[in-house]
């Protein structure tokens, strides 16, 4: 049985200022560092804006959590008014960075073409992409979610040069359960975890696949995350609304430590 070490991230999305960011950070340093925590890897995503500030705390504090970003762009440098290159998210201290959710292939047109060459551009960095994949409710009702997410991978990680399962993570976000409240049963995760686990098997071989962590994502909270943590595919959560007060987001970790 593989050993992977759990993770949960947090994707604030467009939420808090840099003010605001700051200070959650530092409460949820606090409370992870009074709950001891350890034997999690925990990632914090904020906005862009926010991340110098987040480095900060992590730095100063020694906080136990590691920095990602939300998105990022393929280029080094250049006339891409409003983009983000890889190596400026490396300079302010970012390890991860979420790639392809669904609202950004949704409101902004982000195609699987486009994350395959963030995802490349982020491992030559050495940044971790959390990318990110997932059926709408349409596709799971006419039954197609394995092979769509299926489809999904293969395009989104065609040709990545990793040479070990920590240079990248998949996380599995049912559309249909993201911030409705509606989270997918345990079971209906590892069925399609443990597809995305055997096509990443045919892309990376078994050593390097076993250990990529599969997270899950939608609706995840301190009451649900165990059941899915429980799965033999699910390696961890990637936590929306529950992650935007210290004090849920160290419940969901202090589980994940059980
Ligand atoms: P919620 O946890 O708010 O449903 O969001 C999930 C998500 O999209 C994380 O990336």
């Amino acid at each position: 049985m593989p050993n992977r070490t759990r993770m949960i991230a947090g994707n604030w999305k467009m939420n808090k200022t840099y003010s605001e960011g700051v200070t959650l950070a530092q409460e949820l340093s606090n409370a992870l560092k009074e709950a001891a925590v350890s034997g999690v890897d925990v990632v914090v995503c904020p906005p862009l804006v926010d991340l110098k500030g987040v480095a900060g705390v992590i730095d100063f504090d020694k906080a136990p959590f590691a920095l990602g970003a939300q998105n990022v762009y393929w280029e080094e440098s250049g006339a891409f008014t409003g983009e983000t290159a890889p190596g400026m998210l490396t300079d302010v201290g970012c390890t991860y960075c979420i790639i392809g959710h669904s609202e950004r292939r949704g409101y902004f047109g982000e195609t699987d073409e486009d994350i395959n060459k963030k995802s490349k551009a982020l491992i030559a960095h050495k940044i971790v992409p959390i990318s990110c994949c997932g059926e709408s409710l349409e596709t799971r009702e006419a039954g197609k979610q394995v092979e769509f997410v299926v489809n999904q991978i293969k395009a989104d990680c065609a040709g990545l040069d990793i040479t070990s399962g920590d240079q990248l993570v998949i996380a599995y976000e049912p559309i249909w359960a993201i911030g409705t409240g509606k989270t997918a049963t345990p079971e209906d995760a590892q069925e399609v975890c443990g597809a995305i686990r055997k096509t990443l098997v045919e892309i990376f071989g078994e050593a390097i696949a076993s250990q990529i962590r599969v997270l899950y994502g939608g609706s995840a909270k301190p009451g649900n995350v165990l059941g899915f943590l429980e799965k033999e595919d699910v390696d961890g959560a990637l936590v929306g609304g529950a992650s935007l007060t210290a004090d849920g987001f160290s419940q969901m970790i202090q589980k994940a430590a059980e």
